[in-house]
């Protein structure tokens, strides 16, 4: 199955990327804001040009996302409100490429749902069910400012919705059906409820 995304994520990309990123351990991380700071609640602006400026950023979160063993970030979760995620489902697999997606917008979703646990660096050791469409199709523009389509399914699907929802200052949480498997976790963490928008 890792094998199946990896390929689908090297088949978005066409052309090899100026940026390269060992998948290691970093000192001088940005820092990752957690659930309960306001800076994860406000939407983020699209991005009007992408220069170099953009691509150092994704650089420095890709080497944060590395450093925390996530396989996702948005630009908003180190208090930089711009429409900016770098995914990578295959952080183990040094070979693959990661997935930068700039103003990204989810033109289709598939009919679908299913229900996956999710983690996040903002909220972490807490991991919960949650309910998404497993397919989508999207558009967004890569790291040289080159517009993009691309259909996703499984893990990849379910980690573009998840660091969107971020760009729109909604966290995982707020999706979760389960108050009581919510309330549990969060507990156990030291997160404070009140600190959860539910979505519905
Ligand atoms: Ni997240």
């Amino acid at each position: 199955m890792a094998n199946h995304f990896s390929q689908l994520a090297k088949k978005s990309r066409g052309s090899v990327s100026e940026l390269k990123v060992e998948k290691t351990s970093y000192k001088n991380n940005l820092e990752i804001y957690k659930l309960g700071d306001e800076v994860l609640r406000k939407n983020s602006q699209r991005i009007s040009k992408v220069d170099t400026s953009i691509r150092n950023l994704a650089k420095d979160m890709l080497q944060s996302m590395y450093s925390a063993k996530g396989i996702g970030l948005a630009a908003p979760q180190i208090g930089i409100h711009k429409e900016l995620l770098v995914i990578d489902i295959n952080y183990e697999d040094s070979a693959a490429e990661p997935l930068i997606l700039i103003n990204p917008e989810i033109t289709a979703f598939g009919s679908t749902l299913n229900s996956y646990e999710e983690g996040c660096l903002s909220i972490p050791g807490v991991y919960l069910n949650v309910i998404r469409p497993s397919t989508i199709k999207l558009k967004f523009r890569d790291e040289m400012g080159r517009p993009r389509k691309m259909k996703a399914d499984g893990l990849l699907a379910r980690c573009i919705q998840h660091e969107m929802d971020h760009l729109n200052g909604v966290l995982f949480v707020d999706r979760v059906s389960s108050i009581e498997d919510l309330n549990k976790e969060l507990s156990r963490e030291g997160f404070n409820k009140k600190d959860v928008l539910p979505m519905n």
